[in-house]
């Protein structure tokens, strides 16, 4: 990941526009100051969010390891994070090779390339578009983290995409440590033991919604026991589960059926965890999908949303932003309380394209939740 001296200036607070050096378009602008805002926000290429795409003609299984799309290995400075899909995607050249995408182009490579579901897409696209993206030139970046290096103790100074620590990337990830302990977003070999361990004792060496409920819970239980900042709050409530059934119903090859459907091989599972890689030959899944089984994880030990209270073993409740029980709070919170703790008072194209992409979030609750009213953090649009 590059380092980018302004974007360290920014994360400071010690931010100063000079005309030769530029912010980077991906970098998000939320928690900056309204001056700051005035200063770079000119400089930035204001694009109209599109509405984002519909689902494809074809839903079926297709080979996509395919010759349009051969796998390289990121060059220096093209941007990788936390998300196993995502990265696979930009390796193969579904997304663009260097990592920042718009929410549009996400959407169409995740349902080309793994078939996953265009509501499910939407939703995730938007919510980490709002806090983890850029609004203004509607780029996000899928890894988009910058260090202050120099600096003692070293600053860590994120500008954003998805390794941004408790906005969408999260505590208790299966194969990527928690930010307390350092490194948030890469593959660590020992959780992916742990990976394979859970598979062979639950799933006779294949990870599947069993596994994935074991293993889930066990996470929860070491951050607990081992992160006195343990947290898991809102969307990170949500995530957590759901992202712990996409590898069944995404990463599973899509001609596979009968008994071997929803087992994932573990072989297929390091290819695309650790090598950002599909395996030779990949067929995508035979219908649009994605969090599916999230449910049965959650109630194999349904826990609630909260968080360590600054030492480890001191768990509490924390169901102020909502979570996987009370999904219109978490919709309306997450409106509320982070997107506008993060933009308290937009304004010009910052607060149009807020309340546009706003507009887009909230289309994919109430296709769920028809009951769930719309929030308007900045007012009437
Ligand atoms: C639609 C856009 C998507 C966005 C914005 C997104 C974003 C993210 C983020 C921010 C994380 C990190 C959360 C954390 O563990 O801290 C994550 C994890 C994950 N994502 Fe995605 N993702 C998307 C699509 C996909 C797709 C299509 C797949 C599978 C084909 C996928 C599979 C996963 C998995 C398995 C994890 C968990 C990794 C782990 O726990 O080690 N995601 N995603
Ligand atoms: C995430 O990991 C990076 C790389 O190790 C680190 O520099 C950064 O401080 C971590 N983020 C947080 C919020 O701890
Ligand atoms: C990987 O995770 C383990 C367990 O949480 C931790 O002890 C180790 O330091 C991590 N390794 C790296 C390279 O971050
Ligand atoms: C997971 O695999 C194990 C071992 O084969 C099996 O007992 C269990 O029923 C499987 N679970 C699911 C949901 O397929
Ligand atoms: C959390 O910690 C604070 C300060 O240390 C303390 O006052 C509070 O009672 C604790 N809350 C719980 C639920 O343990
Ligand atoms: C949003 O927050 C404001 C300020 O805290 C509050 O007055 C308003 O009732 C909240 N709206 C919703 C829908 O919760």
């Amino acid at each position: 990941m590059r380092f980018n001296p302004l974007a360290a200036f920014v994360a400071l607070g010690a931010f100063c526009i000079s005309t030769t050096t530029a912010f980077p378009p991906y970098a998000p602008l939320g928690g900056l100051s309204a001056r700051q805002l005035e200063e770079i926000v000119p400089t930035l290429d204001a694009k109209v969010p599109p509405p984002p795409p519909g689902p494809p003609s074809f839903t079926g299984a297709q080979l996509v390891d395919d010759k349009d799309h051969p796998w390289r290995a990121p060059r220096p400075g093209d941007q990788r994070g936390p998300c196993p899909g995502l990265n696979t995607l930009a390796s193969h050249g579904y997304l663009p090779r260097n990592g920042v995408a718009t929410p549009t182009q996400i959407i169409q490579a995740v349902q080309e390339g793994f078939n996953f579901d265009n509501l499910g897409a939407r939703s995730a696209v938007y919510s980490a578009l709002l806090v983890d993206g850029n609004v203004v030139t509607d780029l996000l970046s899928i890894g988009g983290k910058t260090r202050l290096t120099g600096a003692n103790p070293p600053t860590p100074a994120i500008v954003g995409g998805l390794n941004n620590h408790r906005t969408f990337e999260g505590d208790v990830s299966l194969t990527r440590g928690d930010a307390f302990f350092g490194d948030n977003h890469s593959f660590n070999q020992t959780l992916w033991d742990q990976f394979v361990d859970f598979s062979n004792r639950f799933g006779n060496g294949f990870y599947n919604i069993t596994v994935a409920s074991e293993l889930r819970f066990h996470r929860i239980q070491q951050s607990i026991a081992e992160n006195p900042e343990f947290t898991m709050l809102g969307l990170r409530h949500l995530t957590a589960y759901g992202e712990a059934a996409l590898p069944v119903n995404l990463f599973v090859d899509g001609r596979k059926t009968g008994s071997y459907k929803g087992q994932l091989d573990l072989e297929s599972a390091r290819s695309f965890f650790r090598d950002m890689r599909y395996p030779k030959g990949f067929f995508r899944a035979a219908q649009p999908g994605g969090g599916e089984g999230a449910d049965v994880i959650f109630l194999a030990h349904p826990t609630s949303p909260g968080r360590n209270n600054g030492t480890v073993n001191s768990f509490v409740v924390d169901d102020s932003l909502g979570g996987i029980l009370d999904p219109c709070k978490f919709y309306t919170e997450f409106v509320n309380t982070t997107v506008r703790g993060l933009y308290p008072s937009p304004t010009g194209v910052l607060r149009r394209n807020l309340d546009i992409n706003l507009g887009f979030f909230y289309d994919t609750i109430a296709s769920g939740l028809p009951d769930c009213p719309q929030v308007f953090p900045y007012g009437p649009v």
